[in-house]
């Protein structure tokens, strides 16, 4: 790195290294780190936290640690979506733990929707297994991509962006999706709006939405909060 002095006789390695930094910048990442070990079956029950799960002393790791049956059963669906999200993350799934990736099984009655979220964390994949789905994605730009699919066909969602998939056939629905992290997060957005604790202050939904009380208290009302 060059070290150049400017005419008041003052250095300025300074602007050279941040002009560096900005031409060549680190390399970043996108997904979950790399893991340094076989395997770290997560022990969620650690007093310790650390940017993902202690290990399981490898003496006390057993068959079971790398298999989970958790998305054998079909989801209770009977609830003011019509969907459920069944989970394999490594809260569910601690074998999962420091390898970026997880899973969830989403169940949808007829009509029944997974509403509009994002994962903070992870880009999602997805294949249909039964059903028709409309699976939609809204980008920064406020651009709306969708497709209806049927059995067999994957859809891909960038990280961070808002999606949702709405059952459109007359049949059940059920998808299988991939996340390149082991905890990819949910933010859920009406409940994120309206059933937050403490709630977010009426003023703000209102003016943001540009609607009066009322509306916001129905929708409130919709969550239980
Ligand atoms: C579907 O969008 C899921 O998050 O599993
Ligand atoms: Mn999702």
């Amino acid at each position: 790195m060059a070290i150049v002095k400017n005419q008041s006789g003052s250095y300025v390695q300074f602007t050279v290294i941040l002009i560096g930094l900005l031409l060549f910048p680190l390399p970043s990442r996108s997904s979950d780190p790399d893991p340094l070990q076989d395997f770290c079956i997560g022990d969620t029950k650690s007093e310790f936290s650390v940017n993902g799960f202690p290990c399981k002393p490898a003496t006390k790791v057993t068959s079971d640690d790398f298999f989970f049956d958790g998305l054998s059963q079909e989801g209770n669906t009977s609830n003011l979506f019509g969907s459920n999200v069944t989970q394999a993350n490594v809260v569910a799934f601690p074998g999962l733990n420091t390898l970026g990736i997880s899973m969830n099984r989403v169940d949808f009655a007829p009509g029944g929707i997974n509403p509009p979220h994002s994962h903070p964390r992870a880009t999602e994949t997805g294949v249909l297994i039964n059903g028709k789905l409309l699976v939609g994605l809204i980008t920064t730009g406020n651009v709306f991509y969708s497709k209806i699919l049927s059995p067999g066909q994957m859809f891909v969602i960038p990280k961070g962006l808002v999606h949702f998939q709405m059952n459109v056939g007359e049949e059940k629905a059920l998808t299988f999706t991939a996340f390149n992290s082991h905890l990819p997060g949910a933010v859920v957005v009406p409940r994120n709006l309206f059933a937050s604790k403490p709630s977010v202050p009426d003023g703000v939904l209102t003016k943001a939405f540009q609607v009066d009380k009322r509306v916001i208290d129905e929708i409130k009302s919709k969550f239980g909060a």
